[in-house]
C-alpha cells in the first residue's frame, strides 16, 4: 500500500482527498496544525473509511518538525500539499502571514522531500493565477496574470518555485492542480467545509443563511456582462476535486508526465451566482433570503475552465451535478447544527 503524506489533510479539500486516497487503496498520513480545521474532521474521515488514519499535529513551516515526520513515516511515495491560508481579504491585511505560511511551507516541504528522497508532489493551486482573463474558457495556456491579492500571489509564486525546482534538474516532479470553485461536502455528511467566522465563500454563506445563522445573503452585483448580471464561476463538487488528486498522484507515480505539469480542475461549465442560489433552492426545497448588493472589490466578473487537458491527459471528468453539490452542502450544514 503506497503511503502518501497529505499536508492540510484535516481541512476542507484535504479531508475529502484523504477519504478518496483510502478508497483507491493508498495509505494517507495527515500533517496539519489545525489552524483552520478541527479534530472532528479526523473522526469524520475515520467514520467514513472505517479505520484509523494517522495525523501529525505540526506546522509545515517548521523544518525540524517536518524532518521528524519524514523520519517517523519511512517509505513515503509522495506528498499532496494542501496546507496554506486561503482568505483573500485577510491576506490583504496580513500579507506577511500569507507569504510565510504559504510560500514558506512549500520551500520547507521541498527541502525535506529532497533530503528524504521523496520525489512526487501534488500542489493545490488556484484559478486565481489567471486574474481577470481576456478569453473564456481559460486553458492552461491562458497567461498567468499579476495577482490581485497577496493570497493569489502566493499561488503564483509557489507555481514559479515548482517550475524552478523542475528546471534545476532535481528528481522531484510535481503537478499543480488549478482548482476552480470547490463546493459541497461528502455525501455521508460526516466531513465538509468548516469556515471559522464569517464565510467568504458563497456556499457556506448560503447554507448558514438557510439554517438561520445569518439573516440574509447578499449577491455582490447584478450589472456584470453575464446573462443575469451576476458573476460567473465554475463550481465543482469537492468529492470530484478530491478524485483529481488521486489521479494526479497516480500519474506522478507512474512517471507518465513532465517534471512539472499544470491542470485546470473544474467542470467546464460557467454558472452565475444567481443560478447557484436557485440550484440550492431547487435541490433542498429551502427558500433563501437574498438581496442584490453593490459589486465587491476584487471580484473577477467571469471565469470557468477549459477542461480539455485534464480530461485528455489525466482521463478526468467530474460526475456530480450542481444540485448534488448543493444538497450535500445543506446535509452537512444540518448535521453540524444537530451535533451542537
Ligand atoms: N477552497 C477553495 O475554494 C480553494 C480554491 C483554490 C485553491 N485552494 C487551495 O487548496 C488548499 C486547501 O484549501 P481548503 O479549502 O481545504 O482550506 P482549509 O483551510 O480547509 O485547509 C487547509 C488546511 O491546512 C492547515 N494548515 C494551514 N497552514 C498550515 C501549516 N503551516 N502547517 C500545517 N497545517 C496547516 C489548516 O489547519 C487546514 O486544515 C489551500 O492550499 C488553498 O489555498 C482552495
Amino acid at each position: 500500500m503506497k503511503k502518501i503524506l497529505v499536508t492540510g489533510g484535516a481541512g476542507y479539500i484535504g479531508s475529502h482527498t484523504v477519504v478518496e486516497l483510502v478508497e483507491a487503496g493508498y495509505e494517507p498520513v495527515i500533517v496539519d496544525n489545525f489552524s483552520n480545521s478541527e479534530e472532528r474532521a479526523l473522526a469524520g474521515i475515520e467514520a467514513i473509511v472505517g479505520k484509523p488514519v494517522r495525523c501529525h499535529r505540526i506546522d509545515c513551516t517548521d523544518a525540524a518538525a517536518m524532518r521528524d515526520v519524514f523520519q517517523k513515516e519511512p517509505g513515503l511515495a509522495g506528498v499532496i500539499h494542501f496546507a496554506a491560508y486561503k482568505a483573500v481579504g485577510e491576506s490583504v491585511e496580513k500579507p506577511l502571514n500569507y507569504y510565510h505560511n504559504n510560500v514558506g511551507s512549500l520551500v520547507v516541504l521541498l527541502q525535506v522531500m529532497g533530503e528524504f528522497n521523496v520525489q512526487k508532489l501534488v500542489f493545490s493551486s488556484s484559478c486565481t493565477v489567471y486574474g481577470i482573463p481576456d478569453k473564456l474558457p481559460v486553458t492552461e495556456q491562458t497567461p498567468v496574470q499579476k495577482a490581485n491579492s497577496p493570497y493569489g500571489n502566493t499561488k503564483k509564486i509557489c507555481e514559479e518555485i515548482l517550475t524552478d525546482v523542475a528546471d534545476s534538474g532535481t528528481s522531484i516532479s510535481s503537478i499543480a492542480l488549478r482548482y476552480f470553485n470547490p463546493i459541497g461536502a461528502h455525501p455521508s455528511a460526516k466531513i465538509g467545509e468548516l469556515p471559522l467566522g464569517i464565510p467568504s465563500n458563497l456556499v457556506p454563506f448560503i447554507t448558514q443563511t438557510a439554517i438561520g445563522m445569518r439573516e440574509q445573503i447578499t449577491i455582490f452585483g447584478d450589472d456584470y456582462d453575464t446573462p443575469d448580471g451576476t458573476c460567473i464561476r465554475d463550481y465543482l463538487h469537492v468529492v470530484d476535486l478530491a478524485k483529481a488528486h488521486v489521479m494526479a498522484i497516480e500519474r506522478l507515480l507512474t512517471n507518465a508526465g513532465e517534471a512539472i505539469e499544470f491542470f485546470n480542475v473544474g467542470t467546464g461549465n460557467g454558472v452565475t451566482v444567481l443560478e447557484a442560489v436557485q440550484a440550492f433552492e431547487r435541490a433542498t426545497g429551502v427558500k433563501l433570503n437574498y438581496k442584490i448588493g453593490p459589486r465587491r472589490a476584487g471580484d473577477v466578473p467571469k471565469i470557468f475552465a477549459d477542461v480539455t487537458k485534464v480530461q485528455q491527459v489525466l482521463g478526468y471528468k467530474t460526475t456530480k451535478t450542481l444540485e448534488e453539490a448543493m444538497k450535500s452542502a445543506w446535509d452537512w450544514q444540518v448535521s453540524l447544527q444537530e451535533s451542537k
